[in-house]
């Protein structure tokens, strides 16, 4: 009998929307809200996992993994039991319970936390160590195949390699992982729209079609090619509903690239300003806004302190991230919670995962 614990953070996209499975650039944080996975090894071949709010537990054989549809939540480690699987390590049975304060379905990436701490846990139950990349990768492929969503990387790998006070800048061309310095004196608040999203009922893997029809009618390897003034040249042949939606990454690309550009000068002013247009092109451009983020991001632009505020993560609901002078920040949190979103909250950017492996 063996025991073992895996604690992974959820994460908060700053700027870079639906960019990653374009080969394109975003910067995220980990927040200090995450998932724990703890459990004992078993005798036999059965993997049982158990939830407590709100309560409930799946059994299954290793040998049977298919996917719940009556129990989707245990689809998440249950994908990531299946990669360990086909990649070729060996397990044992065992029961783990699942505890955390992510909230679902706020666009904080509770999914790769779920899926991030369980491969963690896997690896410390089975004495094994694999690289942190080849990890976050692997929770994605649980999440393309077994749950069905077909995001990108972002949430796993924000959530294996954030580091406290800092941003995680990465580029899904060459999957290159860099941390540059948050600007000190600003903190992020984060707010839950209370619509709930849901990747796999929302149009989520249609924009990912989208976007892939746009790169087909543009002739190019992907929309990370497409310079502003190159699509700027297509506006009159392509569709316009395509046009659209290359035009929020191409967009939301040059913004990544511009705040970091800002970031070296700590120029928080301009990373608002950036957040804000991030905002108006999910709104008019990617459609995946919805009107209780746009009241939420509304209200908050409002606030003394406040530098700018977006949706964050795949949107069609969930949450909103707003910048803010660290000293008005509370208030700013106060403010939402009344008017808008009884649990906004200041959110300390985390570590990530793998500073526990
Ligand atoms: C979700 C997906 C990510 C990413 C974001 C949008 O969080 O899981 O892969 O596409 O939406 O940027």
């Amino acid at each position: 009998m063996r025991s073992a614990s895996a604690y992974a953070p959820g994460r908060v996209e700053l700027l870079g929307n639906h960019t990653d499975y374009n080969h394109g650039v975003v910067l995220a944080a980990a927040i200090d809200r995450g998932l724990t996975v703890t459990g004992t090894s078993r005798g036999d071949r059965s993997i049982k996992f158990t939830a407590s709010s709100p309560p409930a537990q799946v059994e299954i054989s290793l040998d049977e993994l298919t996917p719940q549809t009556a129990q989707r939540w245990a689809n998440y480690p249950f994908g990531v039991v299946q990669q360990f699987l086909r990649a070729g390590y060996e397990l044992r049975g065992f029961e783990a319970e699942v505890t955390g304060d992510v909230p679902a379905g706020a666009g904080l990436s509770s999914s790769a936390a779920f899926e991030v701490a369980t491969a963690g846990f896997l690896m410390k139950l089975h004495d094994l160590w694999i690289d942190p990349l080849a990890v976050a990768k692997l929770c994605r492929r649980a999440e393309n195949e077994f749950v069905g969503v077909q995001s990108g990387l972002l949430d796993q790998a924000t959530s294996v390699f954030g580091r406290a006070d800092y941003l995680v800048h990465l580029d899904f061309q060459t999957d290159t992982i860099e941390t540059v310095a948050f600007p000190a004196n600003f903190a992020l608040v984060i707010a839950d729209s209370g619509k709930k999203h849901n990747l796999l009922q929302s149009q989520y893997n249609t924009r990912r079609e989208e976007c892939a029809a746009a790169v087909k009618a543009l002739g190019a390897a992907s929309l990370r090619e497409i310079s502003p003034e190159q699509l700027d040249r297509s506006r009159a042949t392509l569709d316009p509903v395509l046009f659209r939606r290359a035009a929020h990454i191409v967009g939301e690309n040059s913004r990544v690239w511009q705040a970091v550009e800002a970031l070296r000068t700590s120029d928080a002013e301009a990373i608002g300003a950036l957040m804000n247009a991030s905002h108006e092109s999910s709104r008019t451009n990617f459609e995946n806004s919805t009107p209780e983020l746009d009241h939420l991001v509304e209200a908050a632009r409002t606030l003394p302190g406040v530098l700018g505020s977006r949706l964050t993560g795949g949107g069609f609901g969930g949450g909103t991230v707003t910048l803010v002078h660290a000293g008005q920040a509370d208030a700013v949190a106060q403010q939402l919670r009344v008017s808008h979103s009884p649990a906004a909250f200041v959110c300390r950017i985390a570590d990530g995962a793998a500073v526990g492996w």
